[in-house]
Protein backbone atom coordinates (compact mmCIF):
# COMPACT_ATOMS: atom_id res chain seq x y z
CA UNK A 1 0.00 0.00 0.00
CA UNK A 2 1.11 3.55 -1.03
CA UNK A 3 0.92 5.89 2.13
CA UNK A 4 1.53 9.51 1.46
CA UNK A 5 2.00 11.17 4.46
CA UNK A 6 1.90 15.45 4.67
CA UNK A 7 4.85 17.73 4.58
CA UNK A 8 7.02 17.67 7.36
CA UNK A 9 9.24 20.60 7.18
CA UNK A 10 12.24 19.26 8.97
CA UNK A 11 14.46 22.50 9.32
CA UNK A 12 11.53 24.98 10.02
CA UNK A 13 13.82 27.99 8.78
CA UNK A 14 12.85 29.38 5.14
CA UNK A 15 13.64 32.37 6.34
CA UNK A 16 16.74 31.78 7.59
CA UNK A 17 19.84 32.77 5.32
CA UNK A 18 23.47 32.55 5.56
CA UNK A 19 24.97 35.98 5.52
CA UNK A 20 27.85 36.72 3.71
CA UNK A 21 30.19 39.82 3.60
CA UNK A 22 31.03 40.54 0.51
CA UNK A 23 32.99 43.41 -1.17
CA UNK A 24 31.21 45.69 1.78
CA UNK A 25 27.52 44.33 1.05
CA UNK A 26 25.69 42.17 3.06
CA UNK A 27 24.74 39.03 0.54
CA UNK A 28 22.46 36.68 2.01
CA UNK A 29 22.47 33.42 0.68
CA UNK A 30 19.28 30.87 0.88
CA UNK A 31 19.72 27.67 1.93
CA UNK A 32 19.58 24.73 -0.82
CA UNK A 33 16.43 23.12 -0.61
CA UNK A 34 15.75 19.60 -0.94
CA UNK A 35 12.99 17.11 -1.04
CA UNK A 36 13.18 13.71 0.87
CA UNK A 37 10.59 10.86 -0.53
CA UNK A 38 11.02 8.19 1.49
CA UNK A 39 9.79 4.61 0.41
CA UNK A 40 10.78 2.02 3.30
CA UNK A 41 13.79 -0.32 3.28
CA UNK A 42 16.49 -0.93 6.39
CA UNK A 43 17.10 2.61 6.66
CA UNK A 44 13.38 3.05 7.96
CA UNK A 45 14.17 -0.74 9.73
CA UNK A 46 13.68 -1.58 13.18
CA UNK A 47 14.37 -4.60 15.54
CA UNK A 48 14.11 -6.19 19.20
CA UNK A 49 17.65 -5.94 20.04
CA UNK A 50 20.12 -3.12 19.47
CA UNK A 51 22.67 -6.43 17.98
CA UNK A 52 19.91 -7.63 15.52
CA UNK A 53 20.45 -7.15 11.55
CA UNK A 54 18.78 -10.03 10.30
CA UNK A 55 15.25 -10.74 10.60
CA UNK A 56 13.96 -7.50 11.46
CA UNK A 57 11.26 -5.27 9.89
CA UNK A 58 12.30 -3.12 7.38
CA UNK A 59 10.05 0.09 6.52
CA UNK A 60 8.34 0.30 9.95
CA UNK A 61 9.65 3.84 10.59
CA UNK A 62 8.75 7.25 8.98
CA UNK A 63 10.31 10.11 7.02
CA UNK A 64 9.89 11.92 10.54
CA UNK A 65 11.44 9.36 12.92
CA UNK A 66 14.94 9.52 9.67
CA UNK A 67 14.94 12.70 10.06
CA UNK A 68 14.92 13.09 13.44
CA UNK A 69 18.16 10.93 13.94
CA UNK A 70 20.02 13.26 11.83
CA UNK A 71 19.45 17.09 13.25
CA UNK A 72 22.87 18.11 11.49
CA UNK A 73 20.80 18.00 8.18
CA UNK A 74 19.58 21.11 9.18
CA UNK A 75 22.76 22.92 8.76
CA UNK A 76 23.28 21.66 5.15
CA UNK A 77 19.86 22.13 3.33
CA UNK A 78 16.10 23.05 4.09
CA UNK A 79 15.01 19.50 3.69
CA UNK A 80 10.92 18.85 2.98
CA UNK A 81 9.68 14.92 3.51
CA UNK A 82 7.08 13.01 1.65
CA UNK A 83 6.31 9.19 2.25
CA UNK A 84 5.48 7.97 -0.58
CA UNK A 85 5.86 4.26 0.64
CA UNK A 86 6.60 1.91 3.41
CA UNK A 87 7.77 -1.10 1.82
CA UNK A 88 10.60 -3.79 1.84
CA UNK A 89 12.43 -3.38 -1.40
CA UNK A 90 11.73 -6.53 -2.36
CA UNK A 91 8.35 -5.89 -2.95
CA UNK A 92 8.48 -3.02 -5.17
CA UNK A 93 5.62 -2.64 -7.74
CA UNK A 94 5.05 -0.83 -10.87
CA UNK A 95 2.42 0.76 -8.99
CA UNK A 96 4.57 3.02 -6.00
CA UNK A 97 8.03 2.68 -8.73
CA UNK A 98 5.30 4.78 -11.19
CA UNK A 99 4.32 6.47 -8.21
CA UNK A 100 7.64 7.49 -7.01
CA UNK A 101 8.63 8.22 -10.23
CA UNK A 102 5.63 11.09 -10.89
CA UNK A 103 6.44 12.79 -7.57
CA UNK A 104 9.96 12.98 -8.28
CA UNK A 105 9.27 14.27 -11.08
CA UNK A 106 6.57 17.00 -9.57
CA UNK A 107 9.09 18.16 -7.33
CA UNK A 108 11.79 18.25 -9.11
CA UNK A 109 9.75 20.66 -11.46
CA UNK A 110 9.03 23.03 -8.74
CA UNK A 111 11.58 25.89 -9.55
CA UNK A 112 11.97 25.84 -5.44
CA UNK A 113 13.29 22.52 -5.08
CA UNK A 114 17.06 22.33 -5.74
CA UNK A 115 17.58 18.74 -5.42
CA UNK A 116 15.70 15.06 -4.24
CA UNK A 117 17.03 12.75 -1.81
CA UNK A 118 14.89 8.88 -1.95
CA UNK A 119 15.35 6.75 0.78
CA UNK A 120 14.63 3.57 -0.35
CA UNK A 121 16.06 -0.35 0.34
CA UNK A 122 19.09 -1.74 -0.95
CA UNK A 123 17.75 -5.21 -2.55
CA UNK A 124 16.01 -3.26 -5.61
CA UNK A 125 17.97 0.15 -5.10
CA UNK A 126 19.49 -0.27 -8.56
CA UNK A 127 16.27 -1.05 -10.33
CA UNK A 128 14.03 1.61 -8.96
CA UNK A 129 17.84 3.96 -9.92
CA UNK A 130 17.79 2.78 -13.28
CA UNK A 131 14.37 3.42 -13.73
CA UNK A 132 14.34 6.99 -12.76
CA UNK A 133 17.73 7.78 -14.83
CA UNK A 134 15.75 6.69 -17.71
CA UNK A 135 12.78 8.52 -16.96
CA UNK A 136 13.36 12.08 -14.95
CA UNK A 137 13.60 15.12 -17.45
CA UNK A 138 15.56 17.35 -14.88
CA UNK A 139 19.42 18.20 -14.56
CA UNK A 140 19.02 18.68 -10.81
CA UNK A 141 20.89 16.34 -8.42
CA UNK A 142 18.65 13.32 -7.27
CA UNK A 143 20.69 10.73 -5.25
CA UNK A 144 19.54 7.36 -3.91
CA UNK A 145 20.47 6.15 -0.34
CA UNK A 146 19.45 3.01 2.01
CA UNK A 147 21.27 1.24 5.05
CA UNK A 148 22.47 -2.52 5.60
CA UNK A 149 21.87 -1.93 9.31
CA UNK A 150 17.83 -1.59 10.93
CA UNK A 151 17.43 2.34 12.69
CA UNK A 152 17.90 0.33 15.87
CA UNK A 153 20.86 -1.66 15.43
CA UNK A 154 24.31 -0.30 17.46
CA UNK A 155 26.16 1.55 14.61
CA UNK A 156 23.03 2.14 12.26
CA UNK A 157 24.45 3.08 8.89
CA UNK A 158 21.53 4.82 7.80
CA UNK A 159 22.04 8.25 9.57
CA UNK A 160 25.61 8.97 7.86
CA UNK A 161 24.12 7.71 4.03
CA UNK A 162 21.20 9.89 4.23
CA UNK A 163 23.32 13.16 5.71
CA UNK A 164 25.64 12.42 2.39
CA UNK A 165 22.47 11.79 0.37
CA UNK A 166 21.41 15.26 1.22
CA UNK A 167 24.85 16.86 1.10
CA UNK A 168 25.16 15.58 -2.63
CA UNK A 169 21.89 16.79 -3.63
CA UNK A 170 22.28 19.86 -2.71
CA UNK A 171 26.13 20.31 -3.93
CA UNK A 172 25.84 22.27 -7.67
CA UNK A 173 28.08 19.41 -8.82
CA UNK A 174 25.89 16.70 -8.41
CA UNK A 175 23.94 18.35 -11.37
CA UNK A 176 23.92 16.84 -14.58
CA UNK A 177 25.42 13.65 -13.63
CA UNK A 178 21.57 11.50 -13.71
CA UNK A 179 20.58 9.60 -10.74
CA UNK A 180 22.76 8.73 -8.11
CA UNK A 181 23.56 6.39 -5.24
CA UNK A 182 25.16 7.22 -1.89
CA UNK A 183 26.05 4.92 -0.25
CA UNK A 184 29.26 4.19 2.64
CA UNK A 185 31.24 7.15 1.50
CA UNK A 186 31.10 5.96 -2.22
CA UNK A 187 28.88 8.06 -5.24
CA UNK A 188 27.56 5.70 -7.65
CA UNK A 189 25.33 6.44 -10.97
CA UNK A 190 22.42 4.48 -11.15
CA UNK A 191 23.20 3.09 -14.64
CA UNK A 192 26.49 0.57 -12.94
CA UNK A 193 25.66 0.67 -9.21
CA UNK A 194 24.46 -3.16 -8.54
CA UNK A 195 24.15 -4.77 -4.67
CA UNK A 196 26.64 -7.23 -4.59
CA UNK A 197 26.88 -8.49 -1.21
CA UNK A 198 24.32 -9.60 1.46
CA UNK A 199 25.33 -7.94 4.22
CA UNK A 200 28.50 -5.31 4.23
CA UNK A 201 28.02 -1.94 5.27
CA UNK A 202 29.52 -1.72 1.19
CA UNK A 203 27.32 -3.70 -0.42
CA UNK A 204 26.87 -1.17 -3.37
CA UNK A 205 29.59 -1.39 -6.17
CA UNK A 206 29.55 -0.28 -9.62
CA UNK A 207 31.26 -3.39 -10.92
CA UNK A 208 32.00 -2.37 -14.66
CA UNK A 209 33.42 0.96 -14.18
CA UNK A 210 33.70 1.57 -10.38
CA UNK A 211 32.07 4.72 -8.27
CA UNK A 212 32.23 8.59 -9.47
CA UNK A 213 33.42 9.53 -6.29
CA UNK A 214 33.74 9.02 -2.76
CA UNK A 215 32.87 11.42 0.42
CA UNK A 216 35.84 12.16 2.01
CA UNK A 217 36.87 14.88 4.74
CA UNK A 218 33.11 15.19 5.29
CA UNK A 219 32.73 16.40 1.52
CA UNK A 220 31.82 14.66 -1.74
CA UNK A 221 34.48 14.49 -4.52
CA UNK A 222 33.19 13.71 -7.67
CA UNK A 223 36.46 12.37 -10.50
CA UNK A 224 33.61 10.59 -13.12
CA UNK A 225 30.44 11.56 -15.18
CA UNK A 226 28.35 9.02 -17.55
CA UNK A 227 29.01 9.23 -20.68
CA UNK A 228 25.57 7.29 -21.80
CA UNK A 229 22.44 9.46 -21.75
CA UNK A 230 20.53 10.05 -19.25
CA UNK A 231 17.74 11.75 -17.48
CA UNK A 232 16.97 15.05 -19.61
CA UNK A 233 19.03 13.19 -22.70
CA UNK A 234 16.96 9.85 -22.42
CA UNK A 235 14.85 9.15 -24.91
CA UNK A 236 12.66 7.46 -23.02
CA UNK A 237 9.79 8.94 -20.58
CA UNK A 238 7.48 7.60 -17.74
CA UNK A 239 4.47 6.17 -19.97
CA UNK A 240 0.93 8.23 -18.91
CA UNK A 241 -0.99 6.37 -16.13
CA UNK A 242 -3.26 4.28 -18.24
CA UNK A 243 -0.07 2.78 -20.12
CA UNK A 244 1.24 -0.55 -17.67
CA UNK A 245 4.37 -1.26 -18.31
CA UNK A 246 5.20 -4.68 -20.69
CA UNK A 247 5.56 -7.44 -19.07
CA UNK A 248 9.85 -8.68 -19.46
CA UNK A 249 10.62 -11.94 -17.64
CA UNK A 250 14.60 -12.31 -17.19
CA UNK A 251 15.65 -16.19 -17.27
CA UNK A 252 18.83 -17.42 -15.87
CA UNK A 253 20.98 -20.19 -17.25
CA UNK A 254 22.18 -23.10 -15.73
CA UNK A 255 24.00 -26.39 -17.21
CA UNK A 256 21.95 -29.28 -18.74
CA UNK A 257 19.24 -26.28 -19.68
CA UNK A 258 15.77 -26.56 -21.49
CA UNK A 259 13.21 -24.25 -22.87
CA UNK A 260 10.77 -24.98 -20.42
CA UNK A 261 11.06 -21.27 -18.30
CA UNK A 262 10.98 -19.41 -21.75
CA UNK A 263 8.02 -21.38 -22.98
CA UNK A 264 6.14 -20.53 -19.63
CA UNK A 265 7.30 -16.94 -19.98
CA UNK A 266 5.83 -16.98 -23.25
CA UNK A 267 2.79 -18.77 -21.99
CA UNK A 268 2.15 -15.85 -18.88
CA UNK A 269 2.25 -13.07 -21.75
CA UNK A 270 5.58 -11.98 -22.27
CA UNK A 271 6.71 -9.22 -24.45
CA UNK A 272 10.11 -8.93 -23.99
CA UNK A 273 12.60 -11.42 -22.32
CA UNK A 274 16.20 -11.16 -20.86
CA UNK A 275 17.80 -14.14 -21.08
CA UNK A 276 21.09 -14.21 -18.33
CA UNK A 277 23.62 -16.21 -20.13
CA UNK A 278 26.58 -17.73 -19.12
CA UNK A 279 30.07 -16.09 -19.90
CA UNK A 280 29.18 -13.67 -22.29
CA UNK A 281 25.54 -13.98 -22.46
CA UNK A 282 25.67 -17.56 -24.07
CA UNK A 283 22.67 -18.87 -25.00
CA UNK A 284 22.56 -22.79 -24.47
CA UNK A 285 21.85 -25.16 -26.89
CA UNK A 286 18.61 -26.74 -24.64
CA UNK A 287 16.92 -23.01 -24.40
CA UNK A 288 17.94 -21.75 -27.98
CA UNK A 289 15.13 -22.95 -30.15
CA UNK A 290 12.80 -21.78 -27.45
CA UNK A 291 13.81 -18.44 -27.75
CA UNK A 292 13.77 -18.57 -31.67
CA UNK A 293 10.48 -19.13 -31.76
CA UNK A 294 9.64 -16.63 -29.09
CA UNK A 295 11.68 -13.74 -31.10
CA UNK A 296 9.26 -14.72 -34.04
CA UNK A 297 6.26 -14.46 -32.39
CA UNK A 298 7.23 -11.00 -31.80
CA UNK A 299 8.66 -11.43 -28.15
CA UNK A 300 12.45 -9.32 -27.91
CA UNK A 301 15.10 -11.36 -26.93
CA UNK A 302 18.13 -9.46 -25.01
CA UNK A 303 21.08 -11.43 -24.19
CA UNK A 304 22.52 -10.54 -20.87
CA UNK A 305 25.40 -12.76 -18.45
CA UNK A 306 25.15 -14.17 -15.02
CA UNK A 307 28.79 -13.10 -14.63
CA UNK A 308 27.50 -9.53 -13.97
CA UNK A 309 30.51 -7.95 -15.00
CA UNK A 310 32.15 -7.09 -18.49
CA UNK A 311 30.17 -6.40 -21.50
CA UNK A 312 27.44 -8.77 -23.66
CA UNK A 313 28.30 -7.54 -27.36
CA UNK A 314 27.11 -9.27 -30.39
CA UNK A 315 28.57 -12.75 -30.83
CA UNK A 316 27.27 -15.62 -32.71
CA UNK A 317 26.32 -14.73 -36.28
CA UNK A 318 23.12 -17.32 -35.58
CA UNK A 319 21.91 -14.86 -32.74
CA UNK A 320 22.54 -11.97 -34.48
CA UNK A 321 19.93 -13.48 -37.61
CA UNK A 322 17.59 -14.21 -34.72
CA UNK A 323 17.16 -10.71 -33.90
CA UNK A 324 18.68 -10.93 -30.14
CA UNK A 325 19.59 -8.06 -28.49
CA UNK A 326 22.91 -7.55 -26.89
CA UNK A 327 22.90 -5.84 -23.42
CA UNK A 328 26.09 -4.35 -22.94
CA UNK A 329 27.35 -4.13 -19.67
CA UNK A 330 23.72 -3.96 -17.65
CA UNK A 331 22.48 -6.43 -15.32
CA UNK A 332 19.89 -8.82 -16.54
CA UNK A 333 18.13 -6.50 -13.61
CA UNK A 334 18.66 -3.28 -15.25
CA UNK A 335 18.56 -4.59 -18.74
CA UNK A 336 14.91 -5.35 -18.09
CA UNK A 337 13.70 -1.96 -16.77
CA UNK A 338 15.32 -0.81 -20.26
CA UNK A 339 13.49 -3.36 -21.97
CA UNK A 340 10.00 -2.59 -20.85
CA UNK A 341 10.43 0.95 -21.58
CA UNK A 342 11.96 0.73 -25.02
CA UNK A 343 9.10 -1.64 -25.67
CA UNK A 344 6.65 1.11 -24.71
CA UNK A 345 8.21 3.27 -28.26
CA UNK A 346 9.07 0.03 -30.64
CA UNK A 347 9.52 -3.43 -30.93
CA UNK A 348 11.89 -3.37 -33.77
CA UNK A 349 14.87 -4.80 -31.97
CA UNK A 350 17.03 -3.06 -33.85
CA UNK A 351 15.80 -0.03 -32.92
CA UNK A 352 16.04 -1.30 -29.54
CA UNK A 353 19.88 -2.77 -30.00
CA UNK A 354 20.27 1.25 -30.79
CA UNK A 355 18.84 2.56 -27.09
CA UNK A 356 20.85 -0.55 -25.43
CA UNK A 357 24.04 1.05 -26.91
CA UNK A 358 23.25 4.54 -26.53
CA UNK A 359 21.80 4.18 -21.89
C1 LIG B 1 15.06 -3.70 1.56
O1 LIG B 1 15.63 -3.77 0.47
O2 LIG B 1 14.03 -3.04 1.73
C2 LIG B 1 15.60 -4.46 2.73
C3 LIG B 1 17.07 -4.60 2.73
C4 LIG B 1 17.81 -3.31 2.77
O3 LIG B 1 17.28 -2.21 2.74
O4 LIG B 1 19.07 -3.41 2.86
Amino acid sequence: MVHRESLCVVNNVAKKVVNKFHGGIRLQKKKKRVVLLATGGTIAGTAEDARQTTGYRAGALGVGDLLRAVPELSALAEVRAEQIAAIDSKDMTEDVLRRLAQRAQEVLDAPETDGVVITHGTDTMEETAYFLQLTLKTEKPVVLTGAMRPATACSADGPMNLLEAVQLAADEAARGLGVLVVMDDEIHSARDVEKTHTASLAALASPPFGPLGIFAGGKPRLYRAPLRRHTAASPLFLPASSVLLPRVDILYTHADEDGALVEACVRAGAQGLVYAGSGMGSISAGAEPALRAAAQQGIVVVRASRTRAGAVVPSLPQWEQAGFVSGDTLTPEKARILLQLALLKTRDPQEIQRLFDQL
